[in-house]
């Protein structure tokens, strides 16, 4: 064992060497029952994981699931602020990241002792936070978001309410556009959604002049301008499920394809190219830490696990619950 420790802070995760022949479904499976684990996942994961998950959902239905879950052990395939999140929500259970190099541009950008300062210098404001934080700034903030009830939350607070937006501008100016309002805003942006090419974009467009662009608010303004539709991950696969158009240009990171394929086969989906590869997708390289393997290793081992100090842990309930308080009112 204590040479697995020292693996996981050496590494961030267990390397362990395991039999080429396994069947990682089977084996997964198998040990999922034993040890009455749930396997959540987001939509940005491989489509090996997204296929086994329990659930498969965005940050609002993925925290969501892990308030109500009935398993003693959840295995989060995302990134460490959505464990640590279910964690908060659930301290009872262990919780369990495959790769705990499996962080955020987001969470990364904004720092407690920093934001502290930034709160410190606006004290008439009421802080919301993007889900995309570490414990220590939710412990800092009134009501945290994610991208499905961003919108209503800051709808939800007094018109002349004067609020702070942290980390991502991007989805704060989106918001301030969609509502009027002058949230105040962090400097945080994600590197994926930022890397789109605009100038490739249109090329595609005008390549498939039928085509509907789809952006997620994480994006910059310019292209966010240009789209026919903006939203979360989970309000994007509902879009392309319900509009009739055949062709959607996907701003978003990659792995939602798998989902959208899945659920209108009919359908093509293009992913939206970054501006700096050769590639044609844009994918996030902390989501793609998490696999297969890993995550057979993590759930044979229950390593790593994420924990979370029981004080400011109970400080960052609050604002997370407020957050799903607000969601159950808007059904969402
Ligand atoms: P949602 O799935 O909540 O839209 O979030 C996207 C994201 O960037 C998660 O890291
Ligand atoms: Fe963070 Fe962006 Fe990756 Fe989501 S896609 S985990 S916001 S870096």
């Amino acid at each position: 064992m204590n040479k697995n420790i020292n693996d996981i802070k050496e590494k961030g995760f267990l390397d362990i060497h395991i039999d080429r022949s396994l069947n990682l479904v089977e084996e997964i499976n198998k040990l999922r029952k034993e040890k009455n684990a749930v396997i959540l996942a987001h939509f940005y994961q491989e489509a090996d994981i997204q296929d086994i998950a329990d659930y498969i959902g965005d940050s609002l239905g993925l925290a969501q699931q892990a308030a109500k879950t009935n398993a003693d052990i959840i295995l989060f395939a995302g990134v460490h602020f959505m464990a640590e999140t279910a964690k908060i929500l659930s301290p009872g259970k262990k919780v369990i990241l495959p790769d705990l190099n499996a962080g955020c541009s987001l969470a990364e950008s904004c720092q407690p002792k920093d934001f502290k300062k930034f709160i410190k210098k606006h004290p008439e404001h009421i802080v919301i936070s993007y889900v995309n934080t570490s414990v220590g700034i939710k412990a800092l903030t009134d009501i945290v978001c994610t991208s499905t009830n961003a919108v209503q939350i800051v709808e939800s607070l007094p018109e002349n309410q004067k609020i702070i937006f942290a980390p991502d501008k991007n989805l704060g100016n989106y918001i301030n556009s969609i509502t009027g309002k002058n949230m105040l805003l962090w400097d945080g942006v994600c590197t994926v959604h930022e890397k789109f090419s605009l100038e490739k974009i249109l090329l595609l467009k005008k390549e498939n002049t039928k085509a509907k662009i789809i952006a997620h608010p994480e994006c910059e303004k310019p292209l966010l301008t240009i789209s026919d539709f903006i939203g979360s991950t989970s309000a994007l696969l509902n879009y392309t499920q319900k509009d009739k158009s055949d062709t959607f240009i996907v701003a978003t990171e990659s792995g939602i394809l798998h989902q959208m394929k899945k659920e209108s086969p009919g359908k093509n989906f293009i992913p939206a190219p970054p501006n700096d590869s050769t590639c044609a997708c844009n994918d996030c390289e902390y989501m793609k830490l998490n696999t297969m393997k890993k995550l057979y290793i993590c759930l044979k081992y229950e390593l790593p696990e994420v924990t979370v100090d029981e004080s400011i842990r109970k400080k960052a309930l609050l604002p997370i619950n407020k957050m799903l308080e607000i969601s159950r009112k808007f059904n969402l």
